[in-house]
């Protein structure tokens, strides 16, 4: 029988726990700024009827990158390659209940035909922040504010990376006053670029893109604008709107490029090392115990020699080891110990968890 590869397709990703880990960390501050700001979590399907792009995504991602494919039922269906045409058609559907200005945020996976490159895979997660109902520029210069403000929890500083705005109309004035907005808030690494062009069609006014300023990583990390008409497809009243979405591609690259990146650390604290499993009965009561108090516990049931179990516990970077049999049973102390450090300490039960949770 051939062997099946073990690769993943074309430009996707396989999560292993060490890219879990990094990937919900740049989730966790995807999530807490804008809430910061007072947006709320939205999210829909990957599945979308392929029309919604077809006007307005522009040429490339609609003739080129969408993965499109027709139904049993003979519809169009596309993954979606962006999020922007899922939200107009939320917002569009319950417009009359919503209460305006809209704040929204959402964390959706995307799917785009791409010659796969660094920074361009096929699939990515997209932070997406938008707010509708605001046609003044205070609503462009609080998306640039909220953008520039998860920069700087990632820990990055203004050089390296720079903010490049444009315009879809003539007048260079909603620009300029932008720029001098955000020099207010201390953010001095803007400036206005004539040749940054989107890749959408449904931008009307400020268009922005943040640029990576090290050449190892010369990449768009976000990018996003102002858009007053997109809820025309959808027939009725236009709402404006203004936003933008930052890759997980791009901000991990410029996270390791820039040292940035916190290192990997498992969930589970502890793993049981059993030397006997006849004491299984009081194993679990421990096991209960350590639970209850908000130690994440794994056990090694598989009854190999104790120093191959601490070897599997050390490759999975499990920080500490609890080896349990007969003597810890008559005891009621327990051997805890730090592999990294090679720090044992004899513990009774009740003092477990403090000593590994530190507090
Ligand atoms: P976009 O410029 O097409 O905008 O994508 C935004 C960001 O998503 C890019 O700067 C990049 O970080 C990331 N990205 C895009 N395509 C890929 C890919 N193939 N692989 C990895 N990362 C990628 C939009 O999608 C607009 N809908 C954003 C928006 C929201 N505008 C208003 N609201």
């Amino acid at each position: 029988m051939a062997k099946l590869s073990t690769d993943p397709y074309k430009g996707v990703r396989d999560f292993y726990p060490e890219d879990k880990f990094v990937q919900n960390y740049i989730f966790s501050v995807w999530k807490k700024i804008p809430e910061l700001f007072g947006y709320e979590e939205y999210d829909a399907s990957i599945l979308e009827p392929s029309e919604i792009y077809r006007e307005k995504s522009g040429d490339e991602i609609v003739n080129e990158q969408t993965f499109t494919f027709t139904d049993r039922g003979g519809r169009e269906v596309t993954l979606r390659p962006e999020m922007t045409p899922t939200l107009a058609r939320m917002v569009a559907a319950r417009k009359r209940d919503l209460g305006f200005p809209l704040r929204w945020y959402s964390i959706p996976n995307l799917f785009r035909y791409e010659a796969t490159q660094r920074g361009r895979l096929r699939e990515h997660w997209q932070l997406n922040v938008d707010i509708f109902g605001i046609s003044n520029i205070s609503a462009d210069i609080e998306i640039i504010i909220l953008a520039n403000k998860i920069m700087e929890v990632f820990g990055a500083k203004q050089s390296d990376y720079e903010i490049r705005l444009n315009t879809s109309s003539e007048d260079e004035a909603p620009l300029n006053n932008v720029i001098s907005e955000l020099n207010k808030s201390g953010i001095m690494n803007a400036r206005v670029d004539r040749t940054l062009a989107r890749g959408q069609a449904y931008y009307t006014g400020v268009v922005f893109e943040f640029f990576d300023t090290d050449p190892k990583n010369p990449r768009s990390l976000l990018g996003g604008g102002r858009y007053d008409n997109l809820l025309e497809i959808f027939g009725g009243e236009l709402v404006p709107a203004v936003g933008f979405g930052m890759g997980d591609v791009t901000i991990r690259d410029f996270l390791e490029t820039h040292n940035l990146l916190p290192s990997y650390k498992p969930t589970t604290n502890l793993c049981i090392i059993p030397t006997d499993l006849m004491l299984v009965d009081e194993l679990v009561k421990l096991l209960m115990s350590l639970r209850m108090s908000g130690v994440n516990v794994a056990v090694d049931w598989s009854d190999r020699k104790v120093g191959d179990m601490i070897k599997s516990a050390d490759k999975n970077r499990i920080p500490y080891v609890l080896v349990f049999g007969e003597d810890e049973v008559k005891t009621g102390k327990y051997k805890v110990k730090n592999l990294k450090s090679g720090e044992e300490k004899t513990l009774k039960k009740e003092e477990i968890p403090s000593f590994i949770l530190n507090f």
